[in-house]
């Protein structure tokens, strides 16, 4: 198959405007096939470069002399918060023409954009999100070709569909439903993990005729910028979205204080995104409408298994789960519950596997599983709690958890078994290569759904392995608001566009489901219209004769 066939675009407009889109495929770049030979030249042009990246203000490039570093880049902050109010005002300036173009208009650029990166931009930002945020192959293809090439087809279908969900009309009026964006400017602030996050933060917001900033993470301003350039240059209007790279809390101060704010999307802590919320609410007198406040903040994902469940499955889909991209994932899974009559066999396997995990450069070598942690402040955490593991008289390493930051940020794929379920490292976020593991009694195994319940403040991700109908019955009824991403013999990562539309309760934020129609109704403010076609006669009532 060669790339250049990948680029047709793969959606058929239908009678009317149902639009026929389906997930983009994901290639396998065995060696010898055309996508990675491509794969390996872009790897090859990035090596020993440095791209700058600048803070874009009001369309114009801007250089400011704060400067940071992710691998292989220099990007310009906009530090200052005249600069992002200028970005304001440029986003504000377009707000209503871009809001009046028709839907279908703005969802042709959505489509351009999702086709260039299928095709022939699809080796350059996998290069890039491997490079900048140290991610395999596989991940960088799930990610920032597939994830974000869906996220960009389905949601400009849905926001195509969206406008056939029109109000009854009844003789002598017709009504209509006018799907407006936000009025005021979007904030988004991505993290550093998914490219496609980036992406689909910033992008659906415009796609629904919103304005938006865009503020991406330090840490994947590679990918993220190639993004924004090909959203332009797939013809997306100049100031719609602002690329404002910049310090977290002066943008968040600076977008919680303008009193054009009408939305904001956060993925990251949930002491920041509470920080936002409570800015929010201090400054709400100020605001011309009441901003729509959305975020996803991480998990604390479980797997849990049954007597009767199918032990291979249970050790591949938590090696996977576990400790694919280091864990970095918010649906990565972090507390494994064993029953004791499996234990034996599952903890036999899961050490026997993981002493084949290589750790390592992924653009190197792609044999690697996975990479070095993010950053320094990831390492330090995640050193920490193995640290805690070490100490800890409740708990013991099974298998890894050697920490170096001699070459890059390594930490060893690390499995602690826990003597007590509530033990902080089985409640709290990690976002590392660390999987606990609590073994119960098999008799028991109600008391320890119950237990997984309300273990962790948490609620996105979670996994039951059983063979027996019964349990898996029970324990979709006790853990129904335990995880808003549930899975039954399979994993609890890698969600699918339009098949696992995902988002979690709880302290995981604020559920709004990437990936289904239901999130881009986050972004718009609907207008009801009612035009009547007869005079209007009379005020006074029949009755009243
Ligand atoms: C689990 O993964 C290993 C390594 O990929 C493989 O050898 C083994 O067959 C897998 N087990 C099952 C049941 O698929
Ligand atoms: C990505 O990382 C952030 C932390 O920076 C985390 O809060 C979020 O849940 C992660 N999202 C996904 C989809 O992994
Ligand atoms: C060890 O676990 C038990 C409960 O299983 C708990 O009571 C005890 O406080 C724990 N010890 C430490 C040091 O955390
Ligand atoms: C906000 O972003 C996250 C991804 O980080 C996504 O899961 C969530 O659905 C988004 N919410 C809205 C309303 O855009």
């Amino acid at each position: 198959r060669s790339l250049s066939l990948l680029s047709r675009p793969r959606l058929r407009w239908q009678h009317r405007s149902a639009i026929e889109v389906t997930n983009e495929p994901i290639l396998e770049f065995k060696p010898g096939s055309p996508e990675r030979a491509a794969l390996q030249k872009a790897l090859n042009a990035l090596q020993g470069k440095t791209e700058t990246i600048p803070c874009v203000v009001g369309g114009e490039e801007v250089w400011t002399a704060d400067v940071r570093y992710q691998v292989s880049v220099s990007s310009s902050s906009c530090m200052h918060p005249d600069l992002l109010n200028k970005d304001i005002q440029a986003a504000l300036a377009v707000r209503r023409e871009w809001d009046l173009r028709p839907v279908q208009d703005r969802a042709q650029i959505f489509f351009k954009a999702a086709d260039m990166l299928s095709g022939p931009r699809r080796p350059e930002v996998l290069a890039k999100t491997m490079i900048g945020q140290g991610k395999t192959i596989i991940q960088a293809e799930i990610d920032a070709a597939a994830e974000l090439i869906d996220f960009f087809r389905f949601n400009a279908k849905y926001a195509v569909e969206l406008e056939q969900q029109q109000p009854l009309s009844v003789s002598p009026s017709t009504n209509s439903m006018v799907y407006r964006g936000l009025e005021g400017f979007v904030a988004a602030v991505s993290p550093f993990n998914f490219t496609a996050i980036g992406g689909n933060l910033a992008g659906t917001p415009a796609l629904m005729g919103n304005v938006v900033l865009w503020k991406p993470s330090d840490t994947a301003m590679l990918s993220s910028y190639t993004v924004y350039k090909i959203l332009l240059e797939a013809g997306l209007p100049p100031n719609v979205i602002q690329f404002v790279p910049a310090d977290g809390p002066v943008f968040g101060d600076t977008v919680t204080s303008s009193e054009h704010l009408c939305g904001l999307n956060f993925t990251g802590s949930v002491l920041t995104f509470k920080r936002l919320w409570r800015q929010v609410s201090e400054n709400l007198d100020r605001y011309h409408t009441f901003p729509r406040l959305t975020g996803e903040c991480g998990g604390k994902n479980f797997h849990f298994v049954h007597a009767s469940a199918d032990v291979p499955s249970v050790v591949n889909g938590t090696l996977r789960s576990a400790f694919e991209y280091s864990g970095q994932k918010c649906s990565a899974c972090s507390r494994l519950y064993a029953p004791d009559s499996l234990w034996p066999q599952i903890k036999a396997k899961l050490l026997e596997e993981h002493g084949k995990i290589k750790v390592g450069n992924p653009a190197e070598d792609f044999g690697t599983f996975f990479s070095a942690v993010i950053d320094d402040k990831s390492f330090g955490r995640i050193k920490r709690w193995i640290k805690h593991a070490e100490t800890s008289p409740n708990l013991s390493i099974l298998a890894g958890g050697k920490c170096d930051d001699k070459v890059g940020y390594f930490v060893e794929p690390c499995i602690i078994e826990s003597k007590d379920p509530k033990d902080p490292i089985m409640q709290e976020e990690i976002f590392g290569p660390v999987l606990s593991v609590y073994v119960y009694p098999d008799k028991q195994y109600k008391e320890i759904l119950q237990l997984i319940d309300t273990t962790s403040p948490y609620g996105l991700t979670g996994a039951v392995f059983a063979q027996d109908k019964n349990v898996i019955d029970e324990a979709t009824k006790i853990l129904r608001n335990a995880a808003g991403n549930f899975y039954i013999n399979d994993k609890s990562t890698g969600s699918v566009v339009a098949q696992q539309p995902f988002g979690g309760a709880r302290a995981s934020g604020t559920n709004d489901k990437a990936g289904s129609p239901h999130y881009i109704l986050r972004w718009t403010s609907p207008q009801a219209v009612k035009e009547t076609h007869a005079p209007l006669g009379d005020w006074k009532y029949s009755y009243m004769q």
